[in-house]
């Protein structure tokens, strides 16, 4: 096969000594469990394949130039990992995303290189990339253009999972409980050995979903442990035991968090009421009067997202996250306790373009729709943490672009931390001390200054300060 191409393809795969991102990715999303068959098609060298193998994952690699022996059989999952990219002829790179396609069976998972890298490509032009040096082609792809181009090839519905990792679901119930797990990730329960601390997980449960679990939706071990329970027993325990404030709240969190879905679901194009996750369709039916009900509120909802002066009301109103003149900026600790239409706002941007995996804050801003996300990887060490890399989605052209500071020798740097914190994370108190103390010491009367490390570090000198740890205290002299 590798006769008739006009690049050198084969050196395009790399030899991996860890799991590639994508993989990892979709580890994370428990897409890659042990109970799914997987195919790694255009595998290159097999570096994913060994280390999901030694996972316990049942997976074959084929590779037109490395294991073309490998009989290509469907797969619950078959990974698509930067080849689409390396493919010089755009008809076959829709013919090879089609076959990965039709060799799916639950979800294919599309990864390609993305623009952002263009300065690390060098080369020609040729067809619709670059031809390199070494005789390699590179298609570099927009983080949505990936996403729209494997829906239009497959025609499924499409959900970015990070920046050039695309989700194509060919079983809907498959991608709703993705989709799910994404907006309400805090469902787990409490681990229990004995019946004692199975009820304790039972009333935790009841606490922060608002309402009692059916058998099915609790973990095995649990199921087991209260199987000789009578459920007037059970709902007795659980209705002596849980607090009924908590319960209210729960509910409370439950519907926003329903009606979320439901708006997220509509924005990726909604499916039938039973292709719901079973504890939705019960969230459903606990806390609303129909699944019509449900699904009005939701649209109104996310009709609300484009209504400028409702979006700048939310931000005003809202307890969490710093406003400032164009956007708001929270913490990633306290993303899911925004305003629903906040968090909605946050999930389209990712479901369209994809939610990097290192973050910190996340930008939204009030006039137009982009949200960026920004990684500081200090935040908690450093008491005025540098940025080093921030991806942006422009929500309306659905354009991205990524900058990174790891070379920049000025980076921008944080002030007053804790506004980007809830009120009660237990981080606050330490931060706001610091502030009030810079504050005092004239460290905050030139704002336009102290924004970047030179600026910031100029006016510690000023001011005859320093900083240790998060106290500041008198320079040394010297
Ligand atoms: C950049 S490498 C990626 C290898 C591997 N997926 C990884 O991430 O380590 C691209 C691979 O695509 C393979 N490839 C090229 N054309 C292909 C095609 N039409 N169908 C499937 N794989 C192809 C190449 O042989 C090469 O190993």
């Amino acid at each position: 096969m590798q006769k008739t191409w006009n690049s050198d393809r084969r050196r395009t795969a790399i030899g991996r000594a860890a799991l590639s991102v994508p993989a990892r990715q979709a580890l994370a999303d428990r897409q890659l469990s042990p109970d799914r068959t997987i195919l790694d098609y255009g595998c290159g060298r097999g570096g994913d394949v060994r280390t999901l193998e030694r996972l316990d994952c049942k997976i074959t690699g084929w590779d037109p130039y490395y294991r073309p022996e490998t009989g290509l059989a469907p797969a619950d999952v078959v990974l698509l990992t930067y080849v689409l990219n390396v493919i010089e002829d755009p008809a076959e790179r829709r013919q090879t995303l089609k076959q990965a396609w039709e060799l799916a069976q639950t979800v294919l998972i599309v990864s390609a290189r993305l623009t952002w890298e263009k300065s690390k490509v060098r080369g020609e032009e040729f067809s619709d990339g670059l031809l390199t040096s070494r005789q390699t082609f590179q298609h570099l792809f927009g983080a949505s253009e990936l996403r729209n181009y494997v829906e239009e090839v497959t025609r499924a519905r499409c959900v970015s999972a990070a920046p050039g990792v695309v989700y194509a679901f060919k079983d809907d119930a498959a991608r709703l409980s993705y989709l799910a797990h994404r907006i309400v990730p805090n469902a787990e329960w409490l681990a229990s050995e004995d019946t004692t601390s199975a009820i304790t997980a039972l009333v935790d449960h009841v606490e922060r979903r608002g309402r009692p679990p059916r058998v099915e939706e609790m973990p095995r071990n649990v199921a087991e442990l209260l199987a000789h329970l009578k459920a007037g027993e059970l709902k007795r325990l659980v209705r002596d035991t849980a607090d009924p404030e908590r319960v209210t709240d729960g509910a409370k969190g439950t519907t926003l968090n329903t009606l979320l879905f439901l708006a997220v679901e509509l924005f990726n194009g909604r499916g039938p009421f039973n292709s719901l996750p079973l504890s939705v369709q019960l969230d459903v039916r606990a806390f609303f009067t129909s699944y019509k009900e449900a699904c009005q509120r939701s649209d109104r909802l996310l009709l609300k997202l484009r209504d400028d002066s409702y979006i700048r009301g939310a931000m005003s109103a809202s307890a969490i996250g710093k406003l400032t003149p164009t956007a708001i900026y929270v913490h990633r600790r306290a993303i899911d306790r925004m305003p629903t239409i906040l968090r909605l706002y946050e999930h389209c941007a990712s479901i369209a373009a994809g939610r990097p995996r290192e973050w910190t804050i996340a930008k939204l801003k009030h006039q137009g729709r982009a949200v960026s996300w920004l990684d500081y990887p200090e935040f908690d060490k450093d008491p005025h943490p540098r940025i080093l890399s921030s991806y942006l989605v422009d929500l309306k052209s659905l354009e991205t672009s990524h900058m990174s500071y790891a070379n920049s020798a000025n980076r921008p740097l944080l002030h007053r931390k804790h506004e980007f914190l809830a009120p009660d994370d237990p981080e606050v108190p330490r931060y706001r001390r610091l502030t009030d103390s810079e504050l005092k010491a004239g460290l905050y009367e030139h704002p336009h200054l102290i924004g970047t490390e030179n600026g910031w570090e100029a006016e510690l000198i000023r001011c005859g300060r320093e900083l240790r740890g998060h106290r500041l205290v008198r320079r040394a002299a010297g």
